[in-house]
């Protein structure tokens, strides 16, 4: 059946609710060229602005998953759970998560991404260890879930074709924003990816995609829907994001970090969301007698990262690199660490060269930040709060101006935080 893109559009600018003949023609005429860009910009700013029914998503996402092929992983013989982070600062749990949870019998097929604007992208960071290939083809996939159990790639071309193109059309049209869209985008990709079943952590806060929690939740219970209504065990945390996770942000820094949880250490928030999320991939996967604490404290988590690391090409073994231009930002008085706006962190990471503006730029791998105080330190005048590293002195400057910015301190300690706000199921 063929529509008129302008007929389309006009249904959903008017409120209007598309039908399922719709929406599997325009997304797949979409993905072919035959509705032009300037079409599907005005589609997704009308679903933006007037929002998709229960169905509607639901369809729009199989639409997305039929552009392109589903992954097969029958052959790999455990069971398969992935996870799936909005996005964060400082949001390094993939690396100490993938191989936890390898260790205790699933198989985790993490097909990840770079980082676009302030938040970090996986990729990105495993890049940073010397030899890491990101790129896999469908077969050497399946293969290292079978032998290795954990395997941490960029997605191939051929899945959701759709949500690729559509993805990039919304970055540069103000579009990203739509409920609908993100959770379809997201979606799409993990059921076509072919898990069995999956855990989402959904972040809220400054230094998250969502900043209000309402919104956070609204994603979470949609996107726990999708993955339901399409067989797959769909599970989500709601986690908070105001402050940076762990003490480092960057790509080197971050991998350091995450050998340190690996080793049985690391900051305890890093832990404490490591464990939350590794209890539930377990316990998704049905592997209820699993315990994830004993297998970081025992080695069992290490072994699988090094032969993860030996399976993608990179070496385990091999100095991370550093950046040798640093900075320190001090208090200025005494008190308290009250807050650490994780934006403005994750924008001054970005600043030191951690970022990108296109996706196409090169990030430099050891400029980071490591934190020295988290909120809820008593500082005196003088102490180091954050140390900036960049590999050209000339970041600094820029970098520095918006970090301080990051910096709260007040006579009162602040109130507890809650990491893990709410579990969606
Ligand atoms: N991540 C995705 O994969 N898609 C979105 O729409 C937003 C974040």
């Amino acid at each position: 059946m063929s529509f008129a893109a302008v007929d389309i559009i006009r249904t959903k600018r008017d409120k209007g609710v598309l039908s399922d003949a719709q929406i599997d023609w325009v997304v797949d005429a979409y993905t072919r060229g035959v509705v032009a860009d300037e079409q599907m910009s005005a589609l997704a700013m009308a679903i933006l602005l007037n929002g998709m029914t229960p169905g509607e998503i639901a369809r729009w996402t199989a639409a997305m998953i039929a552009s392109g092929e589903r992954l097969d992983l029958s052959k790999v013989g455990r069971p398969t759970v992935d996870k799936h982070s909005t996005g964060g600062v400082g949001d390094k749990i993939t690396l100490p998560l993938t191989p936890l949870v390898a260790a205790l019998g699933a198989a985790v097929p993490q097909l990840s991404g770079r980082g676009l604007g302030h938040t970090g992208g996986t990729l990105d960071k495993l890049e940073a260890i010397p030899g890491f290939g990101t790129k896999l083809t469908n077969e050497q996939f399946t293969e290292q879930l079978r032998t290795v159990g954990a395997a941490i790639c960029a997605a191939g071309e051929g899945l959701a074709p759709a949500d690729r193109k559509l993805y990039a059309l919304r970055d540069v049209t103000g579009t990203v924003e739509a409920i609908p869209l993100i959770a379809s985008s997201i979606m799409s990709k993990k059921i076509a990816e072919g898990t069995g079943a999956l855990v989402l952590d959904v972040k809220f806060g400054s230094g998250a995609f969502m900043r209000d929690v309402a919104d956070a939740r609204e994603l979470a219970r949609t996107m726990v829907e999708l993955g339901k209504a399409h067989g797959v065990t769909t599970v989500a945390l709601l986690t908070d994001m105001d402050v940076p996770l762990g003490r480092a942000v960057g790509h080197s820094v971050e991998v350091e970090e995450s050998l340190e949880v690996l080793a049985g250490g690391g900051p305890a928030d890093v832990v404490e969301l490591t464990l939350a999320l590794a209890r539930e991939m377990l316990d998704a996967a049905g592997l209820r007698d699993a315990d994830p604490q004993a297998a970081l404290a025992d080695g069992r988590a290490m072994d699988a990262w090094r032969a993860m690391v030996r399976a993608q090409g990179g070496d385990p073994e091999a100095p991370l690199p550093v950046a040798g231009e640093v900075e320190q930002i001090t208090a200025d008085r005494d008190g308290y660490l009250a807050g650490l706006d994780a934006y403005a962190v994750g924008v001054a990471a970005w600043r030191l060269g951690a970022g990108r503006a296109r996706k196409e730029d090169p990030v430099s791998a050891s400029a980071g930040i490591i934190l020295h105080r988290k909120p809820g330190a008593a500082v005196r005048a003088g102490d180091v709060i954050m140390e900036l590293r960049a590999e050209d002195a000339a970041r600094l400057p820029a970098a520095l101006e918006v970090a301080r910015g990051a910096v709260m301190i007040a006579d009162a300690p602040p109130g507890p935080r809650k990491l893990i706000l709410d579990r969606i199921s």
